[in-house]
């Protein structure tokens, strides 16, 4: 048998943009940029990085895909991805799975008006590189990125 005579006919509609993604549609496609990376016991570093975020139809759901390389030599450093969820509130949980091995939700706030997203990270699990004894919390990574 043909399969394709099994395969539903393709559709001709545009893709419909789930409403609770519609106030958060300006991420969607690729941003590229590039920051400064550092720490008191790492040596300062530049980078580049891109995010790609995508919607499935109809899904209340944004994925979301990161990797980023130094900019001396373009060899491949941190990566991650998952899942943007914002909801009707204004409200928003991002789940995250890291190259390091680490798992991170962030969860925060959107405005619609002023295309501002805010995040705190929630829960870290796998984390043994995570543990620094000698150096408080502090900035790790800045990074500029513009939509492509
Ligand atoms: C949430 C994401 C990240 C976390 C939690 C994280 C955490 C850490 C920690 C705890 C260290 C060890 C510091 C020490 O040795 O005292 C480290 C080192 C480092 N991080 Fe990150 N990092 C993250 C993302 C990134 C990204 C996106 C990059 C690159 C753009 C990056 C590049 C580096 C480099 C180059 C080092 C030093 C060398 C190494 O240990 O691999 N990190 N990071």
């Amino acid at each position: 048998m043909d399969a394709r005579e099994e395969s539903p006919a393709p559709a001709t509609s545009p893709p419909v943009i789930h409403p609770a993604v519609v106030p958060l549609s300006f991420l969607l496609g690729t941003w590229r940029g590039q920051g400064e990376g550092g720490f008191p016991t790492i040596n300062s570093f530049s980078y580049g990085e891109e995010l790609i975020f995508s919607h499935s139809p109809n899904k209340p759901v944004i994925g979301y895909t990161q990797k980023t390389w130094k900019l001396s030599s373009g060899e491949p450093m941190h990566g991650e991805s998952g899942y943007w969820r914002p909801k009707p509130d204004g409200t928003i949980e991002v789940v995250i799975a890291q190259s390091n091995g680490l798992v991170e939700v962030q969860k925060g706030i959107y405005s619609f008006e002023e295309n501002v997203i805010q995040l705190q990270s929630e829960m870290v699990g796998n984390a043994s590189k995570m543990a620094t004894n000698t150096v408080t919390l502090q900035p790790h990574l800045k990074a500029t990125l513009k939509k492509l």
